[in-house]
């Protein structure tokens, strides 16, 4: 669909009171579901009283027809030309679910708001760092303060000390953290640190995580159970990724395997604790903790890459969660609170190889700038209040319970889960253990959905294969809407 007409409550016409006018509270309610072409008039509570309703409902509906994506399939044809893809990062594009990407224009809470002026649920979180809500008011209080004393010193400051000191108590496998400025950077930093420390070039990871987009991870698994790394990108030297090897989720015999051929050759483990690139996928607990002694054995380092997971699932991330300690925990997304902030960090002898205290060199010129670090800790602050991953955990289960249920109600295969404020589902049977059950969902489905629940206001992320997220700002309501509205949808999928 080129350009959607949509209806949603809580925005007034365009040409009536300006897109700017939408309402910006938290008041969702169920979103009309609209036929996309014969009859484009919507419900028009939410626009004026229920008395004067009649008297306008005329002029309304042919107002409504300006509730459109027009805006934003006129900027996103203007990126193309001067972005690749019309964007910044490639999932961004919708391309794995069709249709033309919606343009924000500003966030807030639980909710977004494109530059046509329609409102949304927003479950995708600007992908996971928005876990306390979109633009909280402690934070944006702090960075404005901040802002005055300037972006960037280039220089040591006492803010980088105080996020230091709050994730090594959380983080149990944390001693000595390095901040960097995204997930990419901070995997990049740990693998050359684990390659340093343990003077072993050859890194295990599994199909279907992702760990950033740095050549040895660009990897694409093969069809076996283990395979050697193939570049997954042109670019990529087939040398960068020569030493990467790469397992199946949840299999430990395939890592087991691997060990065995190289034995005392690989330098590190490194896994998503709870898949978020494949979907969302659990892992077993005695998968990690096979893992923990497999790498133990054999004098691999084991690292958690806790980028999507880290203060998410858990104050003290998927380690807290499942008991099991990594040698190494990369961290981005939530540390930040929204600005670009990354993080490595592990047991006080690795991490003192890093330079300046060791030969391990890795530097960033906008590293620990003050801006990024008042925004982490004012996230993480708000995070340690009593109640905030039951919180996180209660509406994520109401959502994905709601949904599986809607969906088996109306004849649907599919399967999903959640932890603290992560979940997601595939439209098969399941169960799904790794990225090859995932890819027996229905993507095709899937794209229907994503659109259907886009087109009433609700925000999912552009792919099967990517987690969703909630925050502390979502309400019950927001997801008894989203519910409510998914369970009309899926009658017609
Ligand atoms: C588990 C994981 N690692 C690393 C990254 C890369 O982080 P960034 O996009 O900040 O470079 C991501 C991004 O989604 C991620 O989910």
């Amino acid at each position: 669909m080129a350009s959607s007409t949509l209806a949603l409550r809580g925005c007034t016409s365009t040409s009536l009171l300006g897109a700017s006018q939408c309402s910006q509270k938290s008041t969702v309610q169920p979103f009309v579901a609209l036929p996309t072409s014969s009859s484009r008039i919507a419900s028009i509570e939410g626009l004026v009283s229920k008395r004067s309703a009649s008297r306008f409902s005329m002029a309304v509906a042919t107002e409504r027809q300006v509730y459109s994506t027009t805006k934003s399939d006129e900027i996103f044809k203007a990126a193309k030309e001067l972005l690749p893809g019309g964007v910044n990062s490639p999932v961004r594009a919708f391309k794995s679910v069709g249709g033309q990407p919606i343009v924000f224009d500003r966030v807030k809470g639980s909710h977004s708001w494109d530059v046509d002026g329609n409102e949304y649920v927003d479950y995708v979180g600007s992908w996971g760092p928005a876990i306390i809500g979109h633009a909280d008011d402690e934070v944006i209080a702090a960075l404005t303060e901040q802002l005055q004393k300037g972006t960037s010193f280039g220089a040591p400051c006492a803010l980088e000390n105080v996020l230091a000191q709050m994730v090594i108590d959380a983080v149990p496998s944390v001693e000595m953290v390095r901040f960097v400025n995204s997930g990419t950077e901070a995997c990049m930093g740990m693998l050359r640190l684990a390659r340093a420390f343990t003077d072993r070039e050859k890194v295990l990871k599994f199909e279907g995580c992702y760990h950033g987009h740095a050549d040895s991870f660009l990897v694409q698994a093969g069809s076996g159970v283990a395979t050697l790394g193939l570049p997954d990108s042109p670019g990529v030297p087939k040398a960068a990724t020569a030493a990467t090897l790469v397992a199946q989720y949840n299999d430990l015999e395939s890592v087991r395997e691997i060990f065995r051929q190289h034995k005392g050759e690989i330098a590190a483990v490194v896994l998503e604790p709870v898949v978020g690139n494949s979907g969302f996928i659990i892992p077993d607990k005695e998968f990690l903790e096979g893992l923990r002694e497999l790498t133990k054995e054999d004098g691999a380092l084991l690292v958690f890459d806790e980028v999507m997971t880290g203060f998410r699932i858990a104050y003290g991330g998927a380690q807290e969660h499942f008991g099991i300690t990594p040698d190494l925990t990369t961290m981005g997304k939530v540390i930040g609170g929204g600005l670009p902030v990354g993080a490595y960090g592990g047991r006080r002898e690795i991490m003192e190889m890093v330079a300046p205290a060791g030969p391990m060199y890795q530097a960033g010129t906008l590293s620990g700038n003050p801006l990024a670090m008042i925004s982490g800790i004012k996230t993480l602050e708000r995070l340690q209040r009593p109640g905030s991953y039951e919180q996180l955990d209660r509406i994520t289960g109401r959502l994905i319970n709601g949904l599986l249920d809607a969906a088996r109600e109306a004849g649907h295969d599919i399967c999903g889960g959640h932890i603290s404020g992560m979940f997601g589902f595939f439209f098969c049977k399941g169960p799904v253990n790794n990225f090859q059950d995932a890819k027996k969902s229905d993507t095709a489905k899937f794209a229907k959905f994503h659109r259907g629940m886009l087109e009433r206001g609700h925000y999912f992320a552009p792919s099967q294969y990517e987690a969703g997220f909630t925050s502390l700002a979502h309400t019950e309501a927001d997801v008894d809407a989203t519910i409510a509205a998914a369970k009309d949808l899926f009658k017609s999928l």
